[in-house]
Protein backbone atom coordinates (compact mmCIF):
# COMPACT_ATOMS: atom_id res chain seq x y z
CA UNK A 1 0.00 0.00 0.00
CA UNK A 2 1.26 3.13 -0.23
CA UNK A 3 -0.58 6.92 0.47
CA UNK A 4 -1.43 8.90 -2.79
CA UNK A 5 -1.84 12.40 -2.44
CA UNK A 6 -4.04 14.67 -4.16
CA UNK A 7 -3.79 18.24 -5.04
CA UNK A 8 -4.93 20.70 -4.58
CA UNK A 9 -7.56 19.01 -2.23
CA UNK A 10 -4.38 17.69 -0.23
CA UNK A 11 -6.97 14.61 -0.45
CA UNK A 12 -5.28 11.02 0.56
CA UNK A 13 -5.86 8.16 -0.88
CA UNK A 14 -4.55 4.11 0.30
CA UNK A 15 -3.45 2.66 -2.89
CA UNK A 16 -2.84 -1.18 -3.57
CA UNK A 17 0.18 -2.65 -5.24
CA UNK A 18 -0.69 -2.25 -9.62
CA UNK A 19 -3.37 0.41 -9.50
CA UNK A 20 -3.34 3.02 -11.68
CA UNK A 21 -3.32 6.67 -10.27
CA UNK A 22 -6.48 6.78 -12.51
CA UNK A 23 -8.07 3.64 -11.11
CA UNK A 24 -7.38 5.22 -7.35
CA UNK A 25 -8.73 8.73 -8.37
CA UNK A 26 -11.84 7.16 -9.28
CA UNK A 27 -12.47 4.57 -6.48
CA UNK A 28 -12.00 7.48 -4.37
CA UNK A 29 -14.85 9.44 -6.28
CA UNK A 30 -12.22 12.48 -6.92
CA UNK A 31 -13.46 13.54 -10.78
CA UNK A 32 -10.80 13.30 -13.80
CA UNK A 33 -10.98 13.64 -17.00
CA UNK A 34 -10.81 9.96 -18.79
CA UNK A 35 -12.29 10.14 -22.36
CA UNK A 36 -10.74 7.02 -23.71
CA UNK A 37 -11.20 4.60 -20.55
CA UNK A 38 -7.32 4.68 -20.11
CA UNK A 39 -6.42 3.62 -23.58
CA UNK A 40 -3.46 6.52 -23.53
CA UNK A 41 -5.26 7.85 -26.24
CA UNK A 42 -7.17 10.78 -25.44
CA UNK A 43 -4.86 12.36 -23.02
CA UNK A 44 -7.33 13.68 -20.46
CA UNK A 45 -5.96 12.38 -17.58
CA UNK A 46 -2.93 14.43 -17.47
CA UNK A 47 -1.38 15.25 -14.09
CA UNK A 48 2.19 16.52 -12.49
CA UNK A 49 3.37 13.90 -10.45
CA UNK A 50 4.91 16.08 -7.76
CA UNK A 51 6.80 13.55 -5.33
CA UNK A 52 7.11 9.91 -5.29
CA UNK A 53 8.42 9.35 -8.90
CA UNK A 54 10.44 6.24 -7.83
CA UNK A 55 6.55 5.27 -6.45
CA UNK A 56 5.20 4.76 -9.89
CA UNK A 57 5.66 2.47 -13.17
CA UNK A 58 7.78 4.25 -15.80
CA UNK A 59 6.74 6.30 -18.39
CA UNK A 60 5.87 3.46 -21.57
CA UNK A 61 6.15 4.26 -25.16
CA UNK A 62 2.69 4.42 -25.76
CA UNK A 63 2.23 7.39 -22.92
CA UNK A 64 5.41 8.95 -24.21
CA UNK A 65 4.21 9.34 -27.28
CA UNK A 66 0.75 10.50 -26.04
CA UNK A 67 2.22 13.05 -23.62
CA UNK A 68 4.22 14.43 -26.31
CA UNK A 69 1.35 15.62 -28.13
CA UNK A 70 -0.35 17.16 -25.40
CA UNK A 71 0.12 21.32 -24.57
CA UNK A 72 1.41 21.72 -21.37
CA UNK A 73 3.49 18.89 -20.71
CA UNK A 74 6.19 19.38 -18.54
CA UNK A 75 8.98 16.86 -16.80
CA UNK A 76 6.51 16.03 -14.24
CA UNK A 77 3.64 14.86 -16.47
CA UNK A 78 2.27 11.36 -16.62
CA UNK A 79 -1.22 10.19 -17.67
CA UNK A 80 -3.21 8.91 -14.87
CA UNK A 81 -4.14 6.01 -16.78
CA UNK A 82 -0.67 4.70 -17.54
CA UNK A 83 0.78 5.53 -14.09
CA UNK A 84 1.08 2.87 -11.70
CA UNK A 85 1.33 2.89 -7.91
CA UNK A 86 4.07 0.53 -7.07
CA UNK A 87 3.51 0.72 -3.69
CA UNK A 88 7.15 1.11 -2.64
CA UNK A 89 6.98 4.59 -2.01
CA UNK A 90 4.17 7.51 -1.25
CA UNK A 91 2.98 9.57 -4.02
CA UNK A 92 1.89 13.23 -4.68
CA UNK A 93 -0.17 14.42 -7.38
CA UNK A 94 -1.60 17.55 -9.17
CA UNK A 95 -4.54 17.77 -11.07
CA UNK A 96 -4.81 19.95 -13.59
CA UNK A 97 -7.96 21.96 -14.51
CA UNK A 98 -10.34 20.55 -16.29
CA UNK A 99 -10.04 21.31 -20.05
CA UNK A 100 -6.51 21.40 -19.72
CA UNK A 101 -4.63 18.69 -21.98
CA UNK A 102 -8.13 18.28 -24.32
S1 LIG B 1 -7.88 8.22 -19.99
FE1 LIG B 1 -7.34 8.73 -22.01
S2 LIG B 1 -5.19 8.92 -21.93
FE2 LIG B 1 -5.73 8.39 -19.91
Amino acid sequence: MATLTVMPSGKTIEVGEGTTILAALLGAEVEIPHKCEGQAKCGSCHIFLQEGRKGVSKVSKLENEKLDSIVGVGSKSRLACQATILGTENVKIELLGFGSGL
